[in-house]
């Protein structure tokens, strides 16, 4: 049985301060909480060492944006996943749709940073997804396809299956437009499937596969009802506590 698991992705919205307060307020709606939905929020950067400290006595996680391919050295801007160890991270978002378009991210990159954060100990959240055009010229499953394999190729079982994977489809993030939980369900089916003949059934059963992109408190609970879809990685509507914390619950309603 997976526990169903709704992360926020604060994308590069608050600062430091702001971020404290937003995880706060947070922790607070969770307080009696039953524990049945796993929580996550992932800030920006410089924003993580404050949110670790709201979060210290909650039971909301917290992770990465992204996180360097290599172990350490002389790159400069770049964060690496003993860094996030080191600040309580329990989580990396890897291969988000924004990191390949405008950070020219590819499958090989995004399969080198998964072993530099398996390697620390830390989840991954791999997202993929299919562009506008990819879906309307019928290669959904070609892209996803290729991005999965080329991230997880040559990866020990065991590691993906502690993986987290995000489907996202790339017109679907921020626009307000949402794939019908239908579509998002066949996609989260042949994404299983795929996993299953990379690490067998078992393991594919275990791998928790989140749907992202434009996921808010209105649409979250027919999503989240459908069998494959194990939870949401949520951009805008996490930066409000309120709306966040209503998906949440609807993530719990769904069991
Ligand atoms: P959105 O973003 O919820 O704002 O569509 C999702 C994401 O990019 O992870």
């Amino acid at each position: 049985m997976r526990r169903s698991f709704v992360c926020g992705n604060w994308k590069m919205y608050k600062t430091p301060s702001e971020a404290r307060v937003l995880a706060r307020d947070i922790a607070r709606g969770l307080r009696g909480d039953d524990g049945r939905v796993e929580v996550a929020v992932c800030p920006p950067f410089p924003a993580i060492a404050a949110v670790a400290e709201s979060l210290r006595e909650s039971p909301v996680a917290w992770g990465g944006q992204n996180c360097a391919p290599q172990l350490e050295g002389a790159y400069t801007g770049e964060t690496s996943a003993a860094m996030l160890v080191d600040l309580g991270c329990t989580y990396a978002i890897l291969g988000h749709s924004e990191r390949r378009q405008f950070f020219a991210e590819t499958d090989s990159t995004v399969h080198e940073k998964l072993e530099a954060v398996l390697g620390c100990g830390l989840t991954p959240i791999l997202c993929v997804g299919e562009t506008l055009e990819e879906r309307e010229a019928d290669r959904t499953s070609e892209v996803v396809g290729r991005q999965l394999r080329g991230a997880l190729a040559g990866l020990p079982g065991p590691e993906i299956a502690r993986s987290v994977i995000a489907y996202e489809p790339v017109w679907a993030i921020g626009t307000g437009r949402t794939a019908t939980p239908d579509m998002a369900e066949a996609m989260h089916r042949e994404i299983r499937e795929l996993l299953a003949t990379m690490i067998g059934e078992d393991g594919a059963e275990a791998v928790r596969i989140l749907y992202g992109g434009s996921v808010k408190p209105g649409n979250a609970a027919d999503l989240f009802s459908q069998p494959n879809i194990d939870g949401g990685l949520i951009g805008g509507a996490s930066l409000t506590a309120s709306d966040f914390l209503a998906i949440v619950r609807a993530g719990c309603s769904t069991e």
